[in-house]
C-alpha cells in the first residue's frame, strides 16, 4: 500500500480485540513519532505509554469510559520539566515556562502523534484520539503521575481494530484551501462547502434521532455547547496555571 493510500483509509477505531501490542511493533510506532519535526529540535514533549491493563481500565474511566477495549492509551504532553531540568543542571536559565512554550509544546506533541497514529495503522493497528483529555487534564495528570511543567495535551487509544466502521466525510478541499490569499465565504460558499456534510446519510441519522433542526444544532447544542466549553476552558486554564506554565 502507498503512503497516500495508507492515509487516505484511515478511519478511527473505538472498539479493539483483547489482544496485546508486540513490544517490537510499539517500538517502531514510537520511533516514528519521534522523527517528527519539532521547534528547535528540543523534543518540549514526553509520551506516557500505558499498557497494564488495570492502569488503561483507570485511564478508560477518566476519559468517560471511552476505548475501554483498547490495548494502549498513550498520553503525549508538553513537558518543559525535562529541558528545564538539563538547563539546571548546565547551569543556566530555565525560560520555557510560559504559553508560547506551551503552544510549541503542543504543536510538537501534535506532529509526533501523528506520526504515530499512520505508522500504527501501517502495522495493522487501529487508533482514536481522545480529546477527553483535555476535559478531565487534571485528574489525568495526577493518575499518570505528573510533575510540575508538564500538561497532558492528546491521547491516543490504540490496538487491534475489532470493528471496521464506515470512513466519515471530509469538507471537499475548494472549502478549505485558499489560494494566495483568505477569501472570506458568501453564504452561497457555505452551503455548497457543507453540502457533502449535511448529506452524509450518517449525519441525518444523528439529525433525525435527535429531533434537532439541522446539523449545526447538533454540535452546538448537544456535542460541544457553550456552556460546557466555557466550563472546560476554565479547568483547562486553571490546571496550566496550576502547572505553572503560563509565567510571565
Ligand atoms: C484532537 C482530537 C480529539 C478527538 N476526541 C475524540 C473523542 O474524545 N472521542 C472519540 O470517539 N473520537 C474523538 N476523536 C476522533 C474524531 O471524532 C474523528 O477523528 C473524526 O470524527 C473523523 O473521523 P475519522 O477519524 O474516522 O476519519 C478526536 C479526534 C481528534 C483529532
Amino acid at each position: 500500500m502507498t503512503t497516500n493510500d495508507l492515509i487516505n483509509s484511515h478511519r478511527s477505531i473505538r472498539r479493539f480485540q483483547s489482544r496485546p501490542i508486540e513490544s517490537d511493533k510499539m517500538e517502531r510506532i514510537l520511533q516514528c513519532g519521534m522523527r517528527a519535526s519539532n521547534t528547535g529540535n528540543m523534543q518540549i514533549y514526553s509520551i506516557i505509554l500505558t499498557q497494564q491493563p488495570d492502569n488503561v481500565a483507570s485511564l478508560s474511566k477518566l476519559h468517560f469510559g471511552q476505548c475501554s477495549s483498547a490495548a494502549a492509551f498513550l498520553t503525549l504532553c508538553v513537558d518543559v520539566n525535562r529541558y528545564h531540568h538539563w538547563c539546571r543542571l548546565r547551569g543556566c536559565d530555565e525560560p520555557y515556562d510560559n504559553f508560547l512554550w506551551l503552544m510549541s509544546g503542543t504543536v510538537d506533541a501534535s506532529l509526533a502523534a501523528q506520526n504515530i497514529c499512520v505508522a500504527a495503522e501501517e502495522e495493522g493497528l487501529g487508533i482514536c484520539y481522545l480529546g477527553t483529555v483535555m476535559y478531565n487534564t487534571k485528574a489525568i495528570a495526577d493518575e499518570l503521575g505528573l510533575p510540575r511543567g508538564v500538561v497532558p495535551v492528546i491521547t491516543i487509544a490504540m490496538g487491534y481494530p475489532d470493528e471496521q466502521p464506515q470512513q466519515s466525510e471530509r469538507l471537499p478541499l475548494e472549502g478549505v484551501v485558499h489560494q494566495e490569499k483568505y477569501h472570506d465565504y458568501s453564504d452561497d460558499d457555505i452551503e455548497r462547502v457543507h453540502r457533502i456534510r449535511e448529506e452524509f446519510p450518517f449525519n441525518q441519522e444523528m439529525v433525525r434521532q435527535n429531533k434537532t433542526r439541522n446539523l449545526a444544532e447538533i454540535f452546538t447544542q448537544i456535542r460541544y455547547p457553550k456552556k460546557d466549553n466555557v466550563a472546560i476552558s476554565n479547568a483547562l486554564l486553571d490546571f496550566v496555571a496550576e502547572s505553572g506554565m503560563m509565567n510571565q
